[in-house]
């Protein structure tokens, strides 16, 4: 398909998660242009920066933060037409406050995360009007990785919490686990690559959490090893802080959507 063919889209704010969602079969399938803060154009196709953006464009992506939004949402109507469906991924900006600044109610909010590059995004997704959710859109949200689609809006703060920022919650999980293995040992050399598959096959051999249970009590026998670090854990509440971890940026999630303008 020639690059004028496809339909387009821009990204408002080219950032950390908007980087994320360029996965090829996305690229291949659009025509995407994207705008920063200085008001750089850039066509992602042809990673070449443009003069001036297109005129109509299908779909426009809102990945700028949410403050910015608050205080500067209305001059992105700009890239609007009676056509474009906006497509929201901030984090807690709901959809009326989204319409307090755009002038109309083609809303789509999704939540990826920054896997959807390596098609590994598990995406929430919520809309009032359910026909926005055409075969042509969930191509994006297929090149993203899987998806959900939310019933009430608040499931897109909990997924703010579980999906958007979880990937983060675990990297410094595993993180903790590798420097701890390191400092426990500093004379051998820990590989890290072991640690790493360590917990890829730990995973894979226990995909639910009645196996993982079931995996925990295979290995911790009666005043053993494994039983001495358990009950470490669980005198330090572990399950607590897990909770807490995503409760706060759960909360956070909520606290944003009723934000005023202008909030650092
Ligand atoms: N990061 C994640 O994992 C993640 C996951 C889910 C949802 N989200 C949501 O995605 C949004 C973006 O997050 P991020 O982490 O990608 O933030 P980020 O890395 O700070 O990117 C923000 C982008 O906004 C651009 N920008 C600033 N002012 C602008 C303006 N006036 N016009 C156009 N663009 C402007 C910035 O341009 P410059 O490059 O010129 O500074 C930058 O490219 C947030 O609302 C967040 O809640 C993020």
């Amino acid at each position: 398909m020639s690059v004028t063919l496809k339909p387009k889209i821009l990204f408002v704010g080219y950032g950390h998660l908007a980087k994320s969602l360029i996965s090829k079969s996305f690229l291949n399938q659009f025509s995407i242009d994207s705008i920063n803060s200085k008001n750089q154009f850039y066509s992602l196709n042809s990673k070449k920066l443009v003069q001036r953006l297109s005129s109509s464009y299908k779909y426009v992506f809102l990945l700028i933060r949410p403050s910015l939004f608050y205080e500067k949402g209305s001059d992105f109507n700009k890239y609007l037409d009676s056509k474009t469906i906006v497509v929201s991924c901030m984090a807690g900006v709901t959809i009326n406050r989204i319409q307090e600044k755009l002038d109309t109610k083609k809303i789509i909010r999704i939540m990826p995360n920054v896997m959807a590059k390596q098609n590994a995004s598990h995406t929430y997704v919520y809309v009032k009007n359910k026909k926005l959710i055409n075969n042509l859109f969930k191509k994006i949200l297929k090149s993203f990785g899987t998806f959900h689609m939310s019933t009430q809006e608040d499931e897109m703060n909990i997924a703010t919490a579980l999906y958007g920022s979880g990937p983060a919650f675990i990297a410094y999980l595993v993180n903790s686990f590798l420097e701890a293995g390191k400092n426990i040992s500093p004379k051998s050399k820990i590989n890290e690559k072991d640690i790493i598959n360590l917990f890829k096959n730990v995973i894979s051999l226990n995909d639910s959490s009645h196996k993982l249970d079931g995996f925990v009590q295979s290995i911790a026998s009666k005043k053993g090893t494994t039983q001495a670090g358990v009950n470490f854990l669980k005198s330090q509440n572990l399950k607590k802080i897990m909770y807490t971890t995503l409760h706060r940026a759960y909360k956070r999630a909520k606290e944003i959507s009723i934000e005023k303008q202008g909030h650092k």
